[in-house]
């Protein structure tokens, strides 16, 4: 079973090394919190906020996910050098129609630092 790396407060990292290495693998859930049922919305995964991640041919986000509760309902992969092999901030713009409230996390994987997952986000669906 792999280890999953769940989301760090990074402001009570003291170390540079350890802020940056959890900042810049995790992944964010960027939606709106309350959709009207049956409307397409957008739901936007972004990994890091304030550090950017490589895009070497040997170390890259290679897959992200978007999961509701226990399912899997988008999967997006990428290949070295979608980002020109400069840092930068993995994303992808997933589109949903809802049929019900949901609870949406985002899982990403590192090719050489594992599987790292979002804050989990509840989107209310209203009619
Ligand atoms: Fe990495």
């Amino acid at each position: 079973m792999p280890r999953v790396f769940k989301p760090v407060d990074i402001s009570k990292e003291e170390k540079e090394l350890r802020k940056d290495y959890f900042d810049r693998h995790t992944p964010h859930v960027i939606c709106e919190s309350e959709v009207k049922r049956g409307d397409k919305f957008k739901v936007k995964v972004v990994i890091g906020d304030e550090y950017s991640h490589p895009d070497d041919h040997d170390h890259y986000i290679s897959t992200i996910q978007l999961w509701n509760r226990e399912t899997l309902i988008a999967t997006a992969s990428f290949s070295s050098g979608m980002l020109a092999n400069q840092k930068s901030h993995f994303e992808v713009d997933f589109y949903i129609i809802p049929s019900v409230s949901m609870n949406l996390t985002a899982m990403a994987v590192c090719t050489n630092h594992g599987l790292w997952q979002s804050d989990s986000v509840e989107v209310k669906v209203v009619d």
